[in-house]
């Protein structure tokens, strides 16, 4: 059997002495795409600066690869395979594409061409704006060059918060379509959504917080045909 990629076990995170999340415990096999769903509020985001190494759990294990991971820092994550793609994009507003993407190499041992022209492949927009300034980008532009950054730190799991958020529903499409693009390329990934119709399509299996607990568990295709979750999360 296959270590998995990643091992959440009955992890609690404190906001202060105020619980965010309560004994979550959640498992993704290598080659992957699990979402984690969840009304705002429900821990989604709290969850992925947990795994990350942003937010040290209270309690709890995080295993990555088999290693425990829960006490160490973010940088050396990103170094050992984890990379995050935050909420709300965070690109460097006053550096160009390119050097965008430079940045998501630091760290590692520098970049090469063959790391540009991947990334350009994958993002012909990127490519024929390398040296456009990124705060002058659109949402989508500039959420497909936050992907493109970690993607530079040839990560091994992704952890994306949010991509779709505050996209035209073109666009949107064409980001799930390269997270698929992605995970066929050997990541894994961890895609964190409110868009629960169009991140159950392309996982394989989800999991539904509520008020800092898992509520459902299953597959993606179970989810989605489950009323509950059609009646909840699907507006169906
Ligand atoms: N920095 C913070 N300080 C205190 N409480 C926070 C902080 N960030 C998030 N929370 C609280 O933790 C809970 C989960 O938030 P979050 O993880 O951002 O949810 P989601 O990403 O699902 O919208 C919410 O109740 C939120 O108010
Ligand atoms: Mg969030």
């Amino acid at each position: 059997m296959a270590i998995p990629m990643l091992q959440v076990e009955n992890v609690q995170v404190r906001y202060g002495p105020v619980p965010a999340i309560h004994d979550l415990s959640l498992l993704i096999d290598q080659g992957e795409i699990v979402t984690v769903l969840g009304a705002n509020g429900a821990g989604k985001t709290t969850t992925l600066r947990m795994i990350s190494g942003l937010h040290r759990p209270y309690s709890g294990r995080v295993l990555f690869e088999g290693e425990e991971i829960q006490n160490r820092p973010a940088h050396e994550l990103v170094g050992r395979g984890l990379c995050h793609v935050p909420e709300g994009r965070r690109i460097f507003a006053t550096m160009s594409v390119r050097e965008n993407l430079d940045m998501g190499a630091f760290g590692r041992r520098g970049s090469s061409k063959d790391d540009f022209d991947h990334i350009y492949s994958l993002f012909p927009v990127l490519g024929e704006r390398q040296k456009q300034i990124g705060g002058t980008l659109s949402g989508g532009e500039q959420q497909m060059l936050a992907i493109g950054r970690a993607l530079m730190a040839r990560p091994r799991l992704l952890l994306l918060d949010e991509p779709s958020l505050g996209l035209a529903p073109m666009i949107i499409a064409s980001i799930f379509q390269i997270i698929e693009t992605i995970r066929a390329e050997g990541v894994t990934v961890l895609l964190v959504e409110q868009n629960a119709n169009q991140a159950l399509r392309i996982a394989d299996r989800g999991y539904v917080l509520e008020n800092g607990h898992v509520l459902y568990q299953d597959t993606a295709s179970a989810l989605l045909s489950d009323d509950r979750i059609r009646r909840a999360y699907l507006g169906q």
